[in-house]
């Protein structure tokens, strides 16, 4: 039995132009044994989905190397409607968690979920559809960034460049777990919130110089969540999610190495013990990196914005203004339907 759905697909053409809401076919047969069948009832969104419908290579792609419609996005909250023997759950849980970025898709009213390949936990019951759907992907790259510093944080002193971004106020938070003094960098807008997260002091850095205040304060490490390399050489350890560059919808992580050989000389060169160790990361899909966010206050799940399944242009819109303050999040409406057939 098949059937259609609403789903926000990408096409050619970068964002805005190849986002589109599409009727997408769905097979309704039984599911894998190691897959779950998740009726979605919250998406988050993230940079990188703007990076991916507009990276360069993929545009350029044969179509036979391509599908022509692309799901959007990977974290998604949700109830299982059916269960694999294998998978670890049973219908009826309700889940959250982070799909392959490739083919993606949990922008759309029901997702098959490969358990072996995608990260999945149950969502606690105090927690929103919204506040669980906010965090998967955002504090796995927080928390890979913290198991990347860890055996460099010998005075316990971490600088968080972005530490109101989604990324940078969960590391600030880990940081703050292990005992760590933070410095964060922020506008004055989000001094306060920032500090909330547990960053000790702040850095205005849209009045003052980021890298003179980071040389004084005197890290052991920088997590970067920002980019560029204005504070290259202020620790022995740099760690980004971003690499040079600065803007927020051209594709960043370890796909910069492949453009940027500076990156890739400081890489080998802070290896090679002839400058601070320096790596350009991408998140680690772990279960039990995931696992350790359950006993997050629902307090400190920070949401920018919740907006309805038909305005995920919108959303991205908003996303991309690079000034939000937490997620922005998709919720699915009433008005979607699915069809069989
Ligand atoms: N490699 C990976 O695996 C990976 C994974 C996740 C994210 N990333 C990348 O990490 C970056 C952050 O992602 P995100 O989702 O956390 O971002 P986000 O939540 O969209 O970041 C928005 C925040 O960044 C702050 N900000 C903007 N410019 C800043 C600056 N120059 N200095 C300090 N703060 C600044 C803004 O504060 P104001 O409004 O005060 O300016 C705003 O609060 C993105 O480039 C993303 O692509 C990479």
């Amino acid at each position: 039995m098949s059937g259609d759905m609403m789903a926000w697909t990408c096409t050619h053409g970068g964002f805005p132009k190849a986002l589109q809401l599409s009727t997408i076919p769905y097979d309704i047969g039984p599911v894998k044994s190691t897959e779950i069948r998740v009726r979605t009832k919250a998406a988050s969104i993230n940079p990188v989905d703007v990076q991916l419908m507009s990276y360069p290579l993929l545009s350029r792609l044969p179509s036979f190397a391509s599908s022509s419609q692309k799901g959007v996005g990977e974290d998604f909250s949700g109830v299982v409607e059916e269960a694999g023997v294998d998978s670890g759950f049973r219908a009826g849980d309700e889940v959250f968690g982070i799909i392959p970025f490739v083919p993606g898709g949990t922008l759309q009213e029901k997702i098959i979920v490969d358990t072996r390949k995608s990260v999945v936990v149950d969502k606690p019951i105090d927690w929103t559809w919204e506040q669980a759907a906010a965090l998967p992907l955002v504090w796995l790259t927080a928390r890979t960034t913290i198991e990347e510093i860890e055996s460099y944080v010998n005075n316990g002193k971490v600088v968080v460049l972005g530490g109101s971004s989604s990324c940078g106020m969960y590391a600030i938070h880990i940081a703050k777990q292990r005992g760590w003094t933070v410095v964060a960098s922020c506008s004055s807008r989000n001094t306060d919130f920032v500090r909330s997260m547990g960053a000790d002091d702040t850095i205005d850095y849209t009045t003052t110089s980021v890298p003179e205040q980071v040389k004084a304060f005197g890290p052991d490490v920088i997590i970067d969540f920002v980019g560029g390399k204005e504070c290259l050489g202020l620790a022995k350890r740099y760690v980004t999610v971003v690499g040079d560059k600065t803007d927020l919808t051209s594709s960043g992580g370890r796909n910069t190495y492949l453009w940027n050989p500076q990156m890739l000389l400081r890489a080998f060169g802070g290896r090679a013990g002839l400058g601070p160790s320096y790596t350009c990361i991408n998140l680690e899909f772990k279960y039990s990196f995931l696992e350790e966010v359950l006993s997050l206050p629902p307090d400190k799940i920070i949401i920018d914005s919740i907006f309805e399944f038909d305005q995920a242009t919108e959303a991205f819109h908003k996303l991309i203004t690079g000034h939000t303050r937490g997620k922005v999040v998709v919720k699915m409406s009433t008005c979607v339907r699915v069809r069989y057939a």
